[in-house]
This record gives structure tokens, C-alpha cells and sequence, in this order.
């Protein structure tokens, strides 16, 4: 038995030998098409050359400071650029190494913001159900993936939880879509009153939701009621894009796409690309601004907060992004995706919805299409697709509890953005066949 302590503690998985452009290859020479990018992660691939030579010069040159004695040139070139494309209002970025960091500073900054002000009796955020923010013990908290928060739940904050935007199971039946949207934006807002707008600290959210949903994009018109409540009542509006963000559905920002600009956002994956552990926080100029005149540091901190290594794989990715015009390949080639994924699954009995944005899709698999039934949890359905797709030699990101945080099963499909046409078309028929041999050998 390995000494690493593995995702599973009885099972090593296969050794990763090597990548190059949407495979990776396993130590026995097996190839996989990497349908996922890992966690929706490898934007660019494996073994691209631009981001491999940038890391070279950046060792090469300074592999470390300290923050608390240097900053370096390539971590504020990383920073002017994420700013000059990031939402408006957005001023600073906070680096760190993650996800879960990110999203901890966010947090963690959200509050500040009021205590600087005087305000320290707010303590409370409000998130959704079926979210996920990470697994440090404050992003845990906020998240809403039941499975996950369950054992650590005496150790977590408490947190006001409003429902996902999640249509295809929350739209009641004859309920329109305004209305639908309207009663969602009605339960954020007596959630608000609830907690008392004064003790709120702020609203967060995954703009399409990943991990726990299955790339869940939100109804037209919800994040601007959204914003319009937060501004209502004073409070921030936080929104968790590690997953869904830096370019990964067809704009830099999925937010972008519904007209409005949060207070702060949260990146990772996509910003490294797997390249480097790296994350950040996207800060709104007058959060900065509270902090610089109030106490005039942000109170936190990590021993690799701005790395330079990992700055220069980020700075590297964003400048291919741009080079190589990958928003708008993104966005074709999502539409291919959207297109395939419909005429291999549009009528397939157990698929009960097709969903997404960009190279960000997900199908839902249900027992019957008609009431959207799930099949029962035992049968661990997901588990049993990654397996079979892993024979059929592809990766995807498939995961269970889509429903409540128990029922349910996805699969979440995040190619790299250099993805042709015909690698789609590959994907999608492992796809399909991964799909049904697992239907036939746990569930029918
Ligand atoms: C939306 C979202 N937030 C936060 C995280 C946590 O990121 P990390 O795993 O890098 O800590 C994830 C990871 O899947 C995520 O999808």
C-alpha cells in the first residue's frame, strides 16, 4: 500500500507518467482524453510550451520571497493583468494558493470590511444549498454539499442557506421562469430580514454552480436580483468563480455573461491551469480602500501567498488565453459540445437534463425522465461511470448527491479550451458508452 494517504485510503490510483495537449498518459502507457481537465482545471492542456518555458525563467530568475519582504515583478504583472479584465469596481487581488484559500480570504475580507467600520456585530453569510466553496473548515461552512460538511458540522459557523437556482428540479410545475426567479430572489431577501440586514456580512455564490451541482447555470435575471438585494441592504455580494471562472464559459468571468459585478470573486483551477497550486481574490476598490485607511493591512496571510513560480504559470496562461483568441474557441466549441451532447443524449431514457455554459456541461442522470426520479445512492452510479470511462480511456468529473446532497448523480464534462471539434466528437461517444455499460452493470 502507497504511504499517501489517496482520495480512496484502499485503492492507488494508476501512476500519471506524463501529458501532452488534451491526454494523459499512466505509467503503463495507457492514454487518457482528459474530458474534465482534471476538476476543471487544465484549461490549456498538458505539457503546453509557452506555460513550461515561463516556469523555467521564473525558477531560473527567483523561485522565492517572502511576502512580508518583496514583491515581485511577476506577481503585480499578474495583477495588473487580472484587474484590467476583471468586473467592474474591482481594484485589487488577493494571491493565494487555491480555491479554499481564496475563498477563506474572501470570507475573511468580507468581514473585515464591516469591522473596520465599526460594524462588528455582522457575522452572518448567507450561501445556497448544493454549493460548494471547499473543504477548509469556513469555506466548508458556507458550502451546501450536505456529504461533504456532515462529520465536520459541530466545528463550522453558522450559516443562513437559502435554495440553489437550480430549474430543472426547483421550477414548479406551470411556474414560469420570472416567477421562478422571483420566488428564489423572495428567499434571499426574508433570509436577509431574518438574520437582521445589519448582522449580514454578505451573500456567496458559485455563478454556475460546479462540483456539487453539475454545471447549474443560474435563470436569466437572478444575479441582478441578486446585486439589486445586496446593494439594498448594505450587504457584499461574493462570488466563488473557481471553478466557473478564468475563461472556462466563454468569458473571462461567467458572472460577466449576467450584467453584473460582485464585490469580490473567488478563482483558482482555470487561473493556474494545473501548472501551479494558485488562487485569488478579485477585491472591490472600496474594500481596499476601508482597509488601507482604517488599519491599513488585511489581516491574514500565508507562507506562499504571491508566489512567483505560481504567478508566472498564471500570467502565462492569461497571456495564451489572449494570443490564441481561447474565449471565443471556448465558445464555439461549446456550442459543438452543447450540439453533440444533445444528439447523443437528447433522448436517452436515463438522462434527465443537459445543462451548462461555455466548455462547462453537465448531464443528470435520472431512473425515469417523466417524475426525474434519481436512482437509489447505493448503486453509486457516478462512481461506477468514472470507472467505466476510465476503461474507455476518458476522464470526467462525475459525483453524487446532485439532488439533496445524497440523491442524484451527474457528470461534468470540462474539456481543455484547445479542444478541436473532433476530439468533442470522440468525447462524446466514450461518453455514451461509459454511460450506458455503467447503467447496465450497477442499475438495470
Ligand atoms: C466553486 C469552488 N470553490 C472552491 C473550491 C475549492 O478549491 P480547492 O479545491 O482548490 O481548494 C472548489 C473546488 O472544487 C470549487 O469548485
Amino acid at each position: 500500500m502507497s504511504r499517501i494517504l489517496h482520495r480512496s485510503l484502499r485503492q492507488t490510483p494508476p501512476l500519471a507518467a506524463g501529458g501532452e495537449g488534451i491526454c494523459l498518459r499512466d505509467n503503463r502507457g495507457r492514454n487518457y482524453i482528459d474530458a474534465s481537465g482534471g476538476a476543471a482545471v487544465s484549461s490549456l492542456g498538458h505539457g503546453h510550451p509557452d506555460i513550461i518555458a515561463a516556469l523555467h525563467r521564473q525558477i531560473d530568475r527567483c523561485a522565492y520571497a517572502h511576502t512580508a519582504f518583496f514583491t515581485t515583478e511577476v506577481a503585480e504583472e499578474l495583477a495588473e493583468r487580472l484587474v484590467a479584465n476583471a468586473p467592474a469596481g474591482i481594484d485589487g487581488v488577493y494571491l493565494v494558493s487555491g480555491g479554499s484559500e481564496a475563498v477563506e480570504a474572501a470570507l475573511k475580507l468580507a468581514r473585515q470590511y464591516f469591522v473596520e467600520a465599526g460594524e462588528t456585530q455582522r457575522t452572518v453569510f448567507i450561501a445556497r444549498r448544493q454549493s460548494y466553496h471547499g473543504n477548509t473548515l469556513g469555506a466548508l461552512a458556507v458550502g451546501g454539499n450536505e456529504w461533504r460538511r456532515q462529520p465536520f458540522a459541530p466545528l463550522l459557523i453558522d450559516v443562513e442557506r437559502v435554495s440553489a437556482c437550480y430549474e430543472y428540479r426547483g421550477r414548479a410545475p406551470g411556474q414560469s421562469l420570472d416567477g421562478y426567479t422571483a420566488a428564489l430572489l423572495d428567499e434571499l431577501e426574508t433570509a436577509i430580514l431574518r438574520a437582521g440586514p445589519e448582522n449580514v456580512i454578505g451573500f456567496c455564490a458559485e455563478p454556475v454552480v460546479g462540483a456539487t451541482g453539475g454545471a447549474i447555470p443560474p435563470t436569466p435575471g437572478y444575479f441582478r436580483g441578486v446585486r439589486a438585494l445586496c446593494d439594498k441592504y448594505g450587504i457584499l455580494f461574493i462570488a466563488d468563480e473557481v471553478m466557473c471562472g478564468m475563461g472556462r464559459t466563454g468569458t473571462m468571468y461567467a458572472i460577466e455573461q449576467d450584467g453584473v459585478a460582485p464585490d469580490l470573486i473567488t478563482v483558482a483551477k482555470g487561473l493556474g491551469a494545473g501548472y501551479q497550486p494558485i488562487g485569488a481574490v478579485l477585491v472591490n476598490g472600496a474594500i481596499v480602500e476601508r482597509l488601507r485607511g482604517g488599519s491599513g493591512a488585511f489581516l491574514h496571510g500565508h507562507t506562499y501567498i504571491g508566489h512567483p513560480v505560481a504567478a508566472a504559470a498564471a500570467l502565462a496562461v492569461q497571456q495564451v488565453i489572449e494570443r490564441d483568441d481561447l474565449l471565443s474557441q471556448v465558445r464555439r466549441r461549446g456550442a459543438a459540445l452543447w450540439r453533440l451532447l444533445g444528439e447523443e443524449f437528447g433522448d436517452h431514457p436515463h438522462v434527465g437534463d443537459i445543462r451548462g455554459r461555455g466548455l462547462f456541461m453537465a448531464l443528470e442522470l435520472v431512473r425515469e425522465r417523466a417524475d426525474k426520479e434519481p436512482f437509489a445512492p447505493e448503486l453509486k452510479l457516478h462512481a461506477a461511470i468514472k470507472d467505466k470511462a476510465m476503461q474507455n480511456g476518458l476522464l470526467v468529473y462525475p459525483m453524487g448527491g446532485t439532488v439533496d446532497g445524497l440523491r442524484g448523480d451527474h457528470v461534468l464534462l470540462a474539456p481543455p479550451f484547445i479542444v478541436t471539434e473532433a476530439e468533442l466528437v470522440e468525447i462524446v461517444g466514450r461518453l455514451r458508452d461509459s454511460v450506458d455499460s455503467a447503467l447496465k452493470a450497477v442499475a438495470l
